[in-house]
């Protein structure tokens, strides 16, 4: 495997079965993310008390910090059923109406990608959120006829890394929005620590702080970089992780310290050496290091932005002043005078 999936925040094709076993199933088995999971606790409870389904709900943040997992997660604490789609996947709005007119009452449909909804089907999904409706067509060309169909009261839960990308009707028929987090490296810990468990891996305190602290603040990650270690620690040593056998797995990792690797690295020398610092357009920026501008802006960028290293600009991506001490490199002796 290239070095560069494990930092990759997205499933791998190996990774289904390990997912299902380790995947949090409650709320109070959801580490992290606390401030969702007070606003969510309150709203299930309301729910449930009223004899509603919940409010539609949008989840928007990076991939890999559990918007998956807390759908199911929501389901789970409602008790109700949960199906599973994706917004490229729904093509026709035919498809579309095939799931909803399925859902039972107070059901979670879940649509992964949200942002990647054709028009014509999210169109279908206004009426279907607001009113509980459907437009059904009977027939094909000219005396074809639309007709109304009622659907029993139902929640969609939205989830997207590209909150920026939804339309403004669509967001505005999402009751609220789920922002999620980077994990701080003690609540990665603790995912570490509990994945550990499960799968019988001895770790000690110290050998799970050290996977955190290299984990982008992402479970995915964090997960991921405990079975690599696992296996390190189970060939190399007697099968305990303890820090410094996650320290030399790291390391023949190529991950750094701040969980940065080599294409981490290749960005930001690539904005200070080939674009004196930029600013630098991302594709330019995806020719130079010859990586994918969706996997610059999904994986590596938000890190990289959140560590202080990079800043999005109108005019393109900069390295900061903290990128250039960090990676050994001088920084530009004068600030360039300001022209607005
Ligand atoms: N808070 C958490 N605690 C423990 N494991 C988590 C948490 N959030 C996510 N995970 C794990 O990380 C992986 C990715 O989560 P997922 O829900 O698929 O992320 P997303 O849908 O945001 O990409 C899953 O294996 C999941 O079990
Ligand atoms: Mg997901």
């Amino acid at each position: 495997m290239a070095h560069d999936d494990v930092i990759d925040p997205g499933r791998l094709p190996e990774e289904g079965a390990f997912d299902d076993q380790i995947r949090p199933q409650r709320l109070e088995d959801f580490p992290g993310q606390e401030p969702i999971k007070e606003k969510l606790r309150i709203a299930i409870q309301a729910a449930k008390g009223r004899g509603e389904p919940l409010d539609h709900m949008l989840l928007a943040g990076p991939p890999g910090l559990g918007k998956t997992t807390l759908a199911r997660i929501l389901a789970q604490e409602m008790g109700v059923d949960i199906k599973q789609t994706s917004g490229p996947v729904i093509e026709r709005q035919a498809d579309l109406s095939a799931i909803l007119t399925s859902l039972e009452e107070f059901d979670v449909l879940f649509i992964d990608e949200v942002h990647r909804l054709n028009h014509a089907v999210e169109e279908t999904l206004y009426s279907a959120m607001e009113d509980f409706e459907v437009d059904i067509m009977l027939g094909k060309g000219p005396t074809a006829r639309s007709m109304k169909i009622g659907l029993k009261p139902f929640t969609l839960i939205g989830a997207t890394t590209r909150q920026g990308l939804l339309t403004p009707p669509l967001r505005a028929r999402f009751g609220d929005t789920c922002r999620f987090d980077f994990y701080s490296p003690e609540e990665l810990e603790c995912i570490i620590v509990r994945a550990a468990r499960i799968l019988n891996v001895p770790i000690e305190s110290d050998g799970a702080l050290e996977i955190a602290m290299r984990s982008r603040g992402t479970a995915r990650v964090a997960n991921r970089l405990l079975r690599r270690v696992r296996d390190f620690a189970e060939v190399k040593g007697d099968g305990v992780v303890t820090r410094d056998v996650a320290n030399a797995a790291l390391k023949l990792l190529r991950i750094d310290d701040l969980g940065l690797d080599d294409m981490d690295r290749q960005i930001i020398s690539t904005v200070i050496e080939k674009f004196a610092g930029g600013p630098v357009g991302l594709s330019s920026m995806a020719v130079a290091v010859g990586e994918e501008r969706q996997t610059l802006e999904e994986v590596h960028e938000p890190y990289l932005i959140q560590l202080g290293f990079m800043k999005r600009t109108q005019q393109g991506r900069v390295a900061t002043p903290l990128a250039y001490k960090h990676f050994g490199f001088t920084p530009p002796e004068t600030e360039q005078p300001r022209l607005f």
